[in-house]
């Protein structure tokens, strides 16, 4: 044997011998055994050809029985780990198993949230959630659930949940229809995701607005729909723009991002353009119900009746986006190709928050939290506008009748020497999300202009964040007008 074999040997066996098992535990003790002989084989990469203590020798030494050496010596035999040769005893093998080395630990943290920083346009007051009564309606509806709720679900989604959206746009939006009607989605793009595919082919042209809302852009690809952006002017899109299409998707009360709404006679034009050519006019109608000076424009499917309409409204914006609850109201004539594509694709919408949601509604709350968060959002766009005052001279400051941010456009002393990108950019530099409209934009020569989203913010932070604007915008104005001269 050569000294570094001899070496080998008397290392393993000693920490052999020096073995600690653990005579009270769980585990076998010859199953500890084959696990610690195993690990030590594999930690002495020269002890190939090593022989082991005698099975006797080693019962003493760990005081156990002999019959625990011989099980785990017999295991690891069977393992390919040792190897005997009769009668000269049991070795450890040439050729030990290999295993592979263990993936090094990744160290495991959950996330940090990601950071909200103001002006992030639409989303709500988080502080404004109703917990406790979201908490209560969540616990009754599930503490003893109605057996409706673990049976095979309405693909359409729970109908008291149903029939509540159904009260709730009969009252807000001037919007009549059946329970029947309405498809309870994951959000806007997953109703958007149905909508295309029950009441499109691929192929199909489908009228976007030009600035529009980009996730669309995304559903319209994934559904192989062609895209064509329109233009739009400060009464939305107009239809004598419209041409040959299958459908027009529009945010008539009020555009996104820009805010603006479209009067009735442009409403009338587009029914006619969808009645007249067999198109359908989809509304995405995400936040009319922010409403702060005069009566809340009625819907537009409202004012067809649902015929040649599609309704899309969510839940992102009155309540919580983290909820990923959204539906539609679509024409009876739908919904039997709806349910088949259903069918198909999996419903996926969760039924766990919506009997919740359905008694949040019906009691009453849901109007009561709508009116305070609009309380709170009117306060907070008059707070923003006073506080960006100093800024007057470089963008177009208006208060805005609905809505959860400002679109304010830069003005042509600002534009002609800053891009709105560029100041988006210094924006977050400075630790703000300040959006460019022209961000939303895909035609050539974009409007300029900075979205300010006020809603989501207490009053400190949107005074200490118009002051940072203020700032930013100053400083990126006097240096562009300082180099010009
Ligand atoms: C134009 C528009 N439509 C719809 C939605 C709602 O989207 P979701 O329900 O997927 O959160 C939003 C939200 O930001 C929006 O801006």
């Amino acid at each position: 044997m050569s000294s570094i074999a001899k070496k080998s040997q008397s290392t393993l066996n000693t920490a052999l011998f020096a073995l600690g098992l653990d005579k009270g535990g769980r585990q076998p003790l010859h199953a500890q055994l084959a696990d610690a002989l195993r690990a030590l084989i594999l930690s002495h990469p020269g002890a190939a050809g090593t022989r082991l203590p005698a099975s006797r020798t080693l019962a003493a030494e760990l005081s156990v029985s002999r019959m625990t050496i011989t099980t785990a010596y017999d295991q690891l035999l069977s393992e390919g780990y040792l190897s005997a040769r009769a009668g000269s005893g049991t070795f450890v093998a040439d050729h030990v198993p290999h295993l592979a080395p263990p993936a090094p630990a990744v160290p495991h943290h959950p996330p940090d949230p990601r950071p909200i920083r103001p002006f992030q346009p639409g989303i709500p007051d988080p502080a404004l959630f109703p917990d406790r009564l979201w908490a209560r309606h969540l616990e009754r509806a599930w503490r003893r659930p109605d057996p409706a709720l673990q049976a095979a679900p309405d693909p359409f989604g729970w109908y008291p949940l149903r029939a509540a959206i159904a009260a709730h746009l009969a009252a807000w939006r001037g919007l009549e229809c059946d329970p029947a009607q309405i498809v309870v989605t994951a959000g806007a793009s997953d109703a958007f995701d149905l909508l295309f595919r029950a009441a499109l082919t691929p192929g199909d042209v489908a009228v976007m607005e030009d600035p529009g809302w980009s996730p669309l852009r995304a559903a319209l690809d994934r559904a192989g729909l062609q895209t064509r952006p329109v233009r739009i002017d400060n009464e939305g899109l107009d239809p004598r723009a419209l041409g040959a299409a299958r459908a027009a998707i529009v945010t008539p009360s009020r555009h996104f991002p820009t805010g603006c709404a479209m009067p009735l006679a442009r409403r009338l034009a587009l029914l006619d353009w969808a009645r007249s050519t067999d198109a359908w006019v989809i509304e995405d109608d995400y936040d009319s119900e922010f409403r702060y000076q005069g009566q809340p424009l009625p819907s537009l499917s409202g004012l067809d009746g649902l015929r040649r309409t599609i309704y899309l409204g969510s839940f992102s914006k009155l309540l919580s986006a983290t909820l990923r609850l959204g539906y539609l109201v679509i024409p009876h004539a739908l919904a039997e190709t709806a349910r088949a594509v259903l069918a198909q694709s999996g419903v996926r919408v969760s039924l766990v928050p919506q009997p919740a949601l359905a008694a949040f509604m019906d009691s009453g709350e849901f109007a009561s939290h709508l009116r305070r968060c609009r309380r709170t959002y009117a306060k907070r766009q008059a707070l923003l506008l006073s506080e960006l005052a100093p800024l007057a001279s470089l963008l177009e400051l208006q208060p805005d009748p609905s809505g959860m941010h400002l679109c304010c456009l830069l003005r042509p002393a600002l534009r002609a020497v800053r891009s709105d990108a560029e100041i988006s950019a210094a924006c977050a530099a400075a630790g703000l999300n300040v959006r460019a409209l022209s961000s939303h934009c895909v035609l050539p020569d974009p409007p300029q202009g900075l979205l300010l989203g006020y809603a989501g913010f207490d009053e400190e932070t949107l005074k200490a964040a118009a002051r940072t604007l203020v700032d930013v915008l100053s400083r990126a104005a006097r240096k562009a007008f300082s180099t010009q001269v």
